[in-house]
């Protein structure tokens, strides 16, 4: 099973940002962890990341034709971009929206997803593990 992981805005400075909401390990060490984990199960990920949202928008209309799957941290983009949302209903795909912190557990503005609808499932609040049970939950 092919699986694209996109991440959003600011998730690039993992490990600099804010690190008690977010944790320590940086993007990089993130991804190669969730590798490796990969690896064990059969699962293929391809591993993207951009700040800008039309970049996000081209990477997962891209999913459609090349993917068999979506995990996706949105991050700020999650709470207000309704083009990130028909660009997830457009791919046909089983999308898992994560989040490293438990986002209903923070500011207001947090509790409002655009993407939640379109997605699958979603899983957060586990830090860096939300991604290893998104792709556990894909592959079953
Ligand atoms: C986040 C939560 C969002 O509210 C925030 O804007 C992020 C990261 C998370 O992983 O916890 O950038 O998606």
């Amino acid at each position: 099973m092919k699986i694209f992981v996109i991440n959003g805005p600011n998730l690039d400075m993992l490990g600099k940002r804010e690190p008690h909401i977010y944790g320590s390990d940086t993007l990089e060490s993130i991804n190669a962890e969730l590798a490796e984990y990969c690896k064990t199960v059969g699962a293929e990920p391809e591993f993207y990341q951009s700040n800008s949202e039309g970049t996000l928008i081209d990477i997962i209309h891209s999913a459609r034709d090349n993917a068999d799957g979506i995990v996706i941290n949105a991050g700020a983009y999650t709470h207000y971009s309704i083009a990130i949302r028909d660009a997830i209903a457009s791919t046909d795909l089983p999308c898992v929206e994560v989040h490293l912190s438990n986002v209903h557990k923070r500011e207001d503005f947090r509790h409002v997803s655009m993407i939640s609808a379109v997605c699958t499932g979603v899983i957060c609040g586990f830090g860096k593990k939300v991604y290893r049970l998104a792709i556990e939950a894909l592959l079953q």
